[in-house]
């Protein structure tokens, strides 16, 4: 797909990397509906893209409820005639380890800190993808894409089996969407960002930063450029489906 013919939805459009993203593709002359819980967020990305080649609309969205996600697909579509791009960027951190325990005091990872993670990160694009795909089919698209936004935690990391879950259901849904859907001439693939300078870095310490830079072999974070770069080639290589693609500087939690 030509990033000028997109008429996509990004969530978490008001911040990081959805920001960045919807930037981009407005830049490149794509209509952009962008979604996100922080509506503030969103007037400064009508700001920023005014003088945009695109179109860009943005609505608050919770991407974790689905009566939100069902209204805002409805509403996306209905402003572009069709949504052939979905970028399921939306996602939070709620870190803790299992159980701590110290002398006699013992505590515990909270079920809501649990869900949380898992309503918002998981469940938020299957919500997403099962409404803009289900919407494309209906309305007669060809050649649609989704991309994922996972993490390198996917693959475990100590103090977020929340957050970890999460990003390694998205990768197996990547797949099974991808499997499921070619037929329909849908694309599915995700990208693992490492550790990438955006607000999501804000709770952590500078001591906490130098040990995580510590870990990648390049020695810095990424930026929200080299993510777009990967997330633009699986939007326009038309060969690529049902795989995730690293961008971490050689890391590994
Ligand atoms: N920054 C990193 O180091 C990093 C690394 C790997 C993966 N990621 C992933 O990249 C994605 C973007 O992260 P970021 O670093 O840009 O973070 P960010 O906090 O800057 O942006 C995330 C955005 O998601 C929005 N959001 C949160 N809950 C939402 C909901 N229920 N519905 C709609 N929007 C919601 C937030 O308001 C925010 O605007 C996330 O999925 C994150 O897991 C980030």
């Amino acid at each position: 797909m030509q990033l000028q013919n997109a008429r996509a939805i990004v969530t978490g459009a008001a911040s990081g990397l959805g920001q960045h993203f919807a930037v981009q593709l407005a830049a490149a002359g794509a209509s952009v509906a962008a979604g996100d819980i922080d509506v503030k967020g969103l007037e400064r990305l009508t700001e920023f893209t005014k003088t945009s080649a695109g179109k860009v609309w943005t609505s608050k969205l919770d991407v974790s409820q689905e009566a939100s996600v069902t209204a805002f697909v409805k509403e996306a579509s209905q402003n572009f005639g069709g949504i052939n791009l979905l970028i399921n960027d939306a996602g939070i951190l709620r870190d803790g380890l299992l159980v701590t325990q110290e002398g006699t005091w013992t505590k515990k990872l909270p079920t809501a800190q649990w869900k949380q993670v898992l309503d918002v990160n998981l469940t938020g694009p299957y919500l997403m993808t099962r409404e803009v795909i289900g919407e494309a089919l209906a309305k007669g698209i060809g050649s649609s894409v989704v991309v994922n936004i996972s993490s390198i935690s996917h693959d475990g990391n100590p103090g977020q089996s929340n957050y970890s879950a999460s990003k390694a259901g998205l990768d197996a849904c990547t797949r099974t969407w991808a499997l499921e859907l070619a037929k329909h001439g849908v694309r599915v693939g995700a990208v693992a960002p490492g550790v990438i300078q955006t607000p999501m870095l804000r709770h952590i310490s500078d001591e906490a930063m130098k040990s995580l830079v510590a870990g990648i072999p390049v020695g810095r974070v990424g930026h929200v450029e080299e993510v777009w770069l990967a997330v633009k080639f699986i939007i326009e290589c038309e060969f690529f489906t049902g795989r995730v693609v690293e961008v971490d500087g050689g890391a590994s939690f």
